[in-house]
């Protein structure tokens, strides 16, 4: 072993000072490789080095950048505002999933608003992408793909970035995996080259000051292919990722340094490209009208995006010594506190039934205004007694068994008047004045009251 060197795992980028056979981060096996050090400069040259002035922190200009909108509101949305200056973002997601489309529509619909736009494609043929260009651009730009968006096909980075000239404003790179940087030994996609395309493109962007978007592939496990050096490197990142054979695609920030990162985009894969999902409440909630029991509705936020959700519980009698509990769509723990709430709080026992709780349409629910929601139908599952129709529940719920407000709420409540909701049980300790009353309120501010006044008698 040579003085310096260190052992950098091509899987998760984890630097290691011992070479060994597996990664110690990531348990990955052989895919440690032994990078040298860099050559460190003479006391002399140190001494004649220039020096990079400091500036007053009061003296830098903090007006916010001036965006390039996309175009396409779900993307811009999720991006904080649309694409920044010198702003480098990396989108992710399986193969297939439609990250090439996205930009492609991305690239179109800017090149169409006038700023000419460079896409650069080291995994398809020009043919490949003009043909998709022709497809989608019909369709989904108005007036068709532009003349003034550029394709550059293959896989020479430099070549690619030889056709930056004055005017692009904008540019694509699908994908960071498959480009070979100059100057650096291996394969496109081993890691020091992966390393030198991302750092190569970020430098072009913040000297050109242009918005660039990397295309990075994942690992089989789902993440960012060498991500810790990716992700780092880059301001923004985004996952794109599709559930099963559904043809909806969302889109989130997992990191943003020019906006927040709770922010959901969604998209329908069609024969002619993606197009947004305006109505988002629709993808998740089914609009039975029938009162069935064990079914609550609640209004979640993701980012500042409100979404219908139906809460399903079943509960039936146990033949277990310990009941059972499963939860799809909302955390097991949570859900089993909440039983033990309504047993405790409710006087409602829980330990005679096995329980079973989902989120219809495979939505997963973090948000804690939920809570209310899910009690209201785990009670009425155990009650065998539907709740009232047309009603939603938001509230977060304390193990004393109080309500509390819910952030937003607001928003929650225009978006179930929008859906055809006619009331809503909310926390007494929301402040009422300032909310629309287009929906019928019921304030409560204990659980029990919520449940014991709300529960319709028990059928047959
Ligand atoms: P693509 O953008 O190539 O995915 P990625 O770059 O993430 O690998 O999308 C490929 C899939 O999308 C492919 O299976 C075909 C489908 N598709 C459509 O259904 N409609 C379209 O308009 C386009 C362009 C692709
Ligand atoms: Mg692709």
């Amino acid at each position: 072993m040579s003085a310096g060197v260190r052992y950098v795992c091509g899987e998760c980028g984890h630097i290691t000072m011992t070479r060994t056979g597996r990664c110690p981060s990531c348990g990955a096996w052989g895919t440690l490789a032994a990078e040298q050090p860099p050559r460190s400069g003479s006391s002399a040259s140190a001494a004649a080095r220039n020096v990079v002035p400091a500036r007053m922190v009061c003296a830098v200009d903090v007006r916010p950048p001036r965006r390039i909108p996309t175009g396409i509101g779900e993307l811009d949305r999720v991006l904080g505002g649309g694409l920044v200056p010198g702003g480098v973002v990396l989108i992710g997601g399986q193969p297939g999933i439609g990250k090439s489309t996205l930009l492609l529509q991305a690239a179109g619909q800017v090149a169409a608003s006038g700023l000419p736009v460079l896409y650069i494609s080291g995994e398809e043929s020009e043919a490949q992408v003009a043909l998709r260009a022709s497809r989608i651009g019909a369709a989904l730009v108005p007036g068709g793909m532009s003349d003034r968006l550029l394709l550059s096909c293959g896989t020479d980075l430099e070549g690619a970035l030889a056709n930056l000239s004055g005017d692009i404003s904008f540019f694509v790179l699908d994908s960071v995996q498959s480009m070979k940087a100059e100057g650096e030994s291996g394969w496109p996609g081993t890691l020091t080259q992966v390393r030198a395309v991302a750092q190569r493109v970020v430098d072009v962007a913040r000297e050109r000051n242009i918005p660039a978007v990397m295309v990075g592939h994942i690992t089989k496990d789902g993440r960012l292919a060498g991500p810790m050096l990716l992700e780092h490197m880059v301001d923004t990142v985004l996952n794109f990722s599709g559930e099963g054979y559904s043809s909806y695609r969302m889109l989130r920030a997992m990191k943003n340094r020019y906006g927040s990162t709770d922010e959901l985009g969604v998209f329908e894969m069609r024969e002619d490209g993606l197009v947004p999902v305006e109505d988002k409440s629709g993808l998740y909630w089914n609009r039975s009208d029938s009162a069935v029991p064990g079914v609550a509705m609640t209004v979640a936020l993701e980012g500042t995006t409100p979404l219908a959700a139906e809460l399903q519980t079943l509960a039936n009698p146990t033949v277990f010594p310990y009941p059972r509990r499963t939860a799809r769509g909302i955390e097991l723990n949570r859900f089993q506190l909440l039983a033990a709430v309504i047993e405790k709080r409710c006087g409602i026992p829980t330990g005679g039934h096995d329980l079973y709780m989902n989120v219809a349409g495979g939505l997963s629910i973090q948000d804690p205004s939920a809570d209310l929601g899910a009690c209201a139908a785990i009670a009425s599952a155990l009650r065998d007694a539907p709740l009232p129709a047309g009603t939603c529940w938001m509230g977060e719920v304390g193990l004393a068994g109080e309500v509390r407000p819910v952030t937003r709420l607001g928003l929650r409540l225009r978006e179930a008047a929008r859906l055809g909701f006619t009331s809503a049980v909310i926390s007494s300790r929301e402040r009422l004045e300032r909310l629309d009353a287009s929906l019928g309120l019921m304030p409560v501010t204990h659980l029990d009251e919520a449940i014991a006044g709300l529960l319709l008698k028990k059928r047959g």
